[in-house]
């Protein structure tokens, strides 16, 4: 997110300024509702009002009741409203909760994201000052209003590493990117070139790997707590670098055009796991990273080729374009052979959850309804809205394979949502496990409120709150 300072006042006359309003709440001097509601502006949600002043001030309009997504898109579009000024104090009324104080922070900051890194000139004018103004209680608000800075930082960090295209970041580069970050916040940082993945028998990785002339990486990163952990959470993330699709490649163009997004499940572990140092995670958390693109070639694993995996079950790869769950599968062991409490896996994974929810909605499942709730909880506090696939264990037989242990798809037709979701239950070996399909959602075209068009980091905030907190 670049730095942001964050003050916390009580007036702040000489900044400009975003007064966040429910209709009939306290007006900056010289104002009246009266003279507003006659400006056709009433304070209700999804509403902003410029005041022409010397200073700028912009009224955003929360409704009478928001909810924590209201606070969150008000504060992204007074941020717009507000925009270039990069130095901005945002008024939040004097009975504000924590909750509101994060969800603002993160609306303000979220909404000036632009990807830039490929610009010789930047396009978004990224806030690099902000004050959060407001009577509530100063030590409580100023703790919040970090959180909300390191949530949106996280965001930030995996828009930008999901929109930098496949020929810029390969799973080298991205290994390197893990490293260096990962040093500087405190994390152990471990990656495995080719040989050592040769080594270490990931051969899922590997076969999806076979067609390319880009070596894959597995990556590692630990967060250990300052106290004694309250567990130890897996983060398993899908980093496909590129998915063309492999020997089978995918039809179209169109089938192709957001693809350099399906590392979006490891970016969204890697961005939260940088932020656990600063917002005290209590939990020790284990992140997996499987970085690798998808190609063809004359070595690319062909239709029919059966792969053994770390776990040393074969696995017959009727489809090169389900590669996800493949590369995921060696995480899930690697996870288990560490003696982690749980997992909790995300993934750009299935076509399917994409047509079944669309843009606003992830699909979440799992093998145990606690953890599922507690992602769920997250989310939703986080502004990335989850809807369930149910795991339904019925399905199973479409998995069996005449010529390996498992088939990496179920026969056409069948809802590969719930299949590949059963896929990787079958490598949690009992631990309970939440899984997160953001196929649908790691893309947006809407440029609104906090949301930016492109890759959307979605899954950073909710892998922050749930695994910061996580207890076993
Ligand atoms: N990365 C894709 C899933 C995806 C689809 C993400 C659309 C974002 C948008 C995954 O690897 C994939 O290719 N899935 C295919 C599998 C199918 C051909 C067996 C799908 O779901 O269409
Ligand atoms: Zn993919
Ligand atoms: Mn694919």
């Amino acid at each position: 997110m670049g730095a942001v300072t964050i003050d916390v006042a009580v007036d702040t006359p000489d900044q400009p300024r975003v007064w966040m309003v429910a209709p009939d709440a306290d007006l900056p001097d010289g104002l009246s509702w009266s003279a507003l509601t006659g400006a056709g502006f009433t304070g209700a949600a999804g509403t902003v009002h410029v005041v022409a002043a010397e200073t700028p001030l912009v009224l955003a309009g929360t409704g009478a009741t928001p909810t924590l997504d209201d606070w969150r898109d008000a504060a992204g579009l007074g941020s717009r409203a507000a925009s270039p000024h990069t130095d901005l104090a945002v008024r939040l009324p004097d009975d504000v909760t924590a909750d509101v104080v994060r969800a603002v922070v993160e609306g303000t900051l979220l909404a000036r994201y632009r990807y830039d890194a490929l610009r010789a000139q930047a396009q978004g004018h990224r806030i690099t000052r902000l004050t959060v103004v407001t009577g509530a209680a100063h030590d409580e608000t100023a703790a919040a209003a970090g959180l909300g800075v390191a949530s949106a930082g996280a965001t930030a960090l995996a828009r930008d590493l999901a929109n930098s295209p496949h020929n810029h970041l390969t799973a080298a580069r991205f290994a390197r990117i893990a490293v260096d970050l990962g040093a500087e916040v405190g994390l152990e940082v471990e990656v495995w070139e080719q040989q050592r993945c040769r080594d270490e028998r990931l051969g899922g990785l590997l076969a999806i790997n076979a067609g390319s002339d880009e070596e894959a990486r597995f990556v590692r990163l630990r967060y250990v707590p300052s106290g004694a952990p309250t567990g130890r959470l897996a983060l398993v993330g899908k980093g496909i670098m590129y998915d063309s699709g492999g020997i089978g490649l995918k039809p179209n163009n169109d089938s192709h055009a957001q693809m350099k997004n399906d590392m979006s499940g490891a970016a969204a572990v890697l961005a939260a796991m940088l932020a656990l140092p600063a917002t005290g995670g209590t939990a020790e958390v284990v992140g997996y990273l499987m970085c690798t693109d998808n190609m063809p070639s004359a070595t690319a694993a062909a239709l029919g080729d059966v792969a053994r995996g770390r776990s040393g079950r074969t696995i017959e790869i009727v489809n090169t374009d389900a590669e996800g769950r493949v590369v995921m599968s060696d995480a899930f062991t690697l996870a288990v052979e560490d003696g982690v409490d749980a997992i909790v896996d995300i993934a750009t994974l299935t076509g399917s959850v994409a047509r079944a929810f669309g843009s606003l909605l992830s699909g979440i499942t799992g093998s145990d309804d606690e953890l599922v709730a507690t992602l769920t909880a997250a989310a939703n506090a986080s502004g990335e809205r989850v809807a369930p696939v149910p795991l339904e264990h019925r399905y199973r037989p479409q998995l069996s394979s005449p010529v390996a242990d498992l088939r990496n798809l179920g026969p056409a037709g069948q809802p590969d949502g719930i299949i590949s979701a059963l896929f990787l239950h079958e490598f949690t070996e009992g631990l309970p496990w939440a899984h997160l399909d953001i196929a649908g959602t790691a893309w947006s075209t809407v440029d609104a409120g906090w949301q930016t068009p492109g890759c959307t980091g979605v899954g950073a905030r909710t892998l922050l709150v749930a695994a910061g907190g996580f207890t076993a």
